[in-house]
């Protein structure tokens, strides 16, 4: 197949990857851009996002969003990037409304807002709960209004294609028919969300694979802050669904097996609407303390919403009402709903400055992939879908401006490059190799690997575990066996190439943890109990090298705000 060329090719067809793709288009009237997806755009994983969108648009102001940010990061959020996301993310979310966005509106015509953990006020905008929903469907709706914007739909990237160190287009699997094409790009913006798949028990959709991080970590930029990843408090054990945030935030209680509203032990000020990390690790303390349920998945805690009343549930949480009765047989009109913490967001990510630019030449990121850095080391609920639309927009331009001081690279050195490509995917994958080994096997090492290393809790043993056992499986991977050699959807190689991703983000990940010898948000040791400023108040970027992760360490951006004592 002959596939064009764009000025600006995005990797995923998510909140960010839409986002920036409008804006891209909307920059310059004579670029054209493409938008390639592993699934089709409305199947992102920002379509199961739930409860908002924080912007400071009521009686608020940007300097509190901004103070509540950088605390609930524990200071390591780059704070010139939080001013301007708060600043910012008012002109989106307006932004969106003119485009459509059906944001639940007060009786008095102005846009509802809830609060959100760790937020001083109100500022969490929704539609109902099914706010990444609305907010996709708008931006494609949008997006599709732009004859200029190609969609790749279910094509899979395989490879950033590098030409005099610059990126210079991608190489991808058309899923339907098996082809290994280049697309030729000046400038490449990878939003392809984050990497809970790592873990068993995670709120992700199974397409969140890490690939965007493991495809710049292996075209050598670094991946950054990879260590924090965000455990959710409410999720249904067994599948780990989402119950979302807005549930406290329109009045949940969480209830121990004791009958007691047991957060005032742990977040007496804000109670059910502290931070995520506090949360997390409340539930862990109280299950040490054996207050907590014992189910058939597990240990989980109540989380009753039966006193907000039928009306209210039905207007304000009507998804939470359906998730409950379908997946766990519970109505919470009537009963209080089982929950856990489950793995829910990457922190960490694609390296890069607050307009969406990678080390790497040419390399944009942004959304969960990326780390600009502006969640630090726990990320407040609601900020990631108003993170989407401001980093989004702001990579389109960014990439559109780069490219267009680039020419394209000579059509023979792509399609050679698209040639090794394709012989690499075929010698490693298609040709028949005795390997004894499965992806699925090696996907549930890696999983248990990871839940026993990088939990909620961490000791440097564990992590030590985990770093071996990562290791142990990138060379078990080589003798992985896909056993369907067909071209036609073949899922069990896009599983194959998944599982590559994969673990090299776990190694990056694992490693960057187990060098840092604090807590700090969500990396909370056991070995080191506190916040160590003096030694760790940096980012830690981590380089991919044959031996393994190399981590270096980067300052943190402070404006006005000097690190303090976090309480809530
Ligand atoms: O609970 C929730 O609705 C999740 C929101 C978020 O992660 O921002």
């Amino acid at each position: 197949m002959d596939v064009p060329k764009h000025d600006v090719l995005i990797v995923g067809g998510g909140g960010a990857g839409l986002r920036a793709a409008i804006a891209a288009v909307e920059a310059d009237e004579h670029i054209t851009v493409g938008v390639v997806s592993k699934v089709y755009p409305m199947r992102s994983h920002t379509v199961s996002a739930e409860g908002g969108t924080a912007a400071a648009v009521r009686e608020d102001n940007t300097d509190s969003h901004a103070y509540d940010t950088i605390k609930g990061s524990d200071f390591l959020a780059d704070q010139d990037a939080v001013e301007i996301f708060v600043k910012e993310s008012i002109d989106e979310v307006i932004q969106l409304e003119h485009w459509g966005c059906p944001w639940s509106r007060d009786p008095d015509g102005l846009m509802s807002v809830r609060t959100f953990g760790g937020m001083s006020v109100d500022r969490t905008l929704f539609c109902s709960d099914k706010t990444g929903f609305h907010m996709l469907h708008t931006l494609y709706q949008t997006a599709l209004k732009y004859d200029r914007i190609a969609w790749y739909d279910e094509w899979f990237v395989t490879s950033l294609l590098k030409d005099d160190g610059k990126i210079c287009g991608v190489t991808a699997l058309n899923v339907r028919s098996g082809a290994i094409d280049a697309i030729p790009a000046k400038a490449v913006i990878l939003c392809t969300g984050g990497a809970g798949k790592l873990f068993a028990f995670t709120t992700n959709a199974s397409i969140k694979t890490g690939d965007g991080m493991a495809l710049t970590y292996r075209a050598g930029g670094p991946l950054k802050d990879m260590e924090f990843v965000q455990y959710h408090p409410t999720g249904l054990p067994g599948t780990g669904i989402l119950i979302t945030e807005a549930s406290r935030s329109e009045g949940g209680h969480m209830i121990n097996r004791e009958g007691d509203r047991y957060l005032s032990a742990y977040t007496p000020e804000r109670m059910e609407l502290g931070p995520r990390d506090m949360l997390s690790r409340a539930f862990i303390q109280e299950m040490r303390a054996n207050r907590v349920f014992e189910g058939p998945y597990g240990e989980y805690v109540h989380l009753d919403i039966r006193h907000l009343g039928e009306e209210l549930i039905m207007e304000r949480l009507p998804f939470v009402r359906e998730l409950a009765t379908e997946y766990v047989g519970i109505d919470p009109v009537y009963e209080p709903i089982p929950v856990r913490p489950v793995v829910h967001y990457m922190m960490g990510g694609i390296h890069t400055d607050a307009n969406a630019k990678t080390p790497v030449d040419g390399l944009y990121a942004a959304g969960e992939a990326a780390c600009v850095s502006m969640n630090g080391a726990n990320r407040l609920g609601s900020n990631s879908l108003s993170e989407i639309i401001v980093f989004g927009a702001r990579s389109g331009k960014a990439a559109v401006e780069y490219a267009s001081e680039q020419e394209f690279p000579e059509a023979n050195t792509l399609s050679q490059m698209a040639q090794a490509e394709k012989k690499r995917i075929e010698e490693q994958f298609l040709k028949p190799r005795n390997g004894n080994e499965r992806v699925a096997t090696i996907r549930r090492d890696l999983q248990l690997a990871m839940e026993q290393g990088a939990g909620i809790y961490r000791t440097e043993e564990e992590m030590k575990t985990a770093c071996e056992a990562i290791r142990k499986l990138l060379k078990r991977y080589e003798q992985v066996e896909v056993d369907d050699k067909s071209s036609v959807f073949n899922t069990d190689l896009i599983a194959a190439l998944e599982l590559g991703y994969m673990l090299d983000v776990a190694e990056a990940l694992a490693h960057s943890a187990l060098l840092r010898e604090e807590s700090r948000g969500s990396h909370a040791r056991e070995d080191f109990t506190t916040r160590d400023d003096e030694r760790f108040l940096q980012h830690s970027l981590a380089y991919q090298t044959p031996e393994g992760p190399r981590i270096e360490y980067l300052p943190v951006s402070i404006t006005r705000w000097q690190p303090e004592e976090r309480k809530y």
